[in-house]
């Protein structure tokens, strides 16, 4: 099971990213859950970094869209913003 986003993830990550919301980020987690799990198991989004997520997310949308699974901008954008709030500290 993923680890829902609560308010204190939210207080935490909005003094860097002052734009993510509570919304955003749980839409975000219901887009890493329809489109990540396709080809392997969901990767905890604790087990990375930030900048790990950075790298490694515009990287399986390349990898997505070669089987033809499109993952648009604002989708890519929501995902990451799911796991950068709940990445590793
Ligand atoms: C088309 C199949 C496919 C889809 C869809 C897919 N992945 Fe992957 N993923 C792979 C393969 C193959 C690997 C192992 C090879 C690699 O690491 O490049 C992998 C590896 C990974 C890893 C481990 C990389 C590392 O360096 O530890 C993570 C994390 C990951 N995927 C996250 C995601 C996320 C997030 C999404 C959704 C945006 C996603 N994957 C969607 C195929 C996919």
């Amino acid at each position: 099971m993923l680890a829902t986003p609560t308010q204190t993830d939210l207080d935490r990550v909005n003094t860097k990213y002052p734009a993510y919301n509570l919304m955003q980020v749980n839409e975000g987690k219901r887009l890493y859950e329809s489109y990540c799990a396709g080809c392997h198991k969901l990767k905890n989004p604790a087990s990375k970094t930030e900048e790990r997520w950075k790298e490694i997310v515009p990287k399986m949308v390349v990898k997505a869209k070669k089987k033809d699974i499109v993952i648009d901008e604002n989708s890519q954008a929501l995902i990451l913003e799911y796991l950068v709030t709940m990445s590793k500290k």
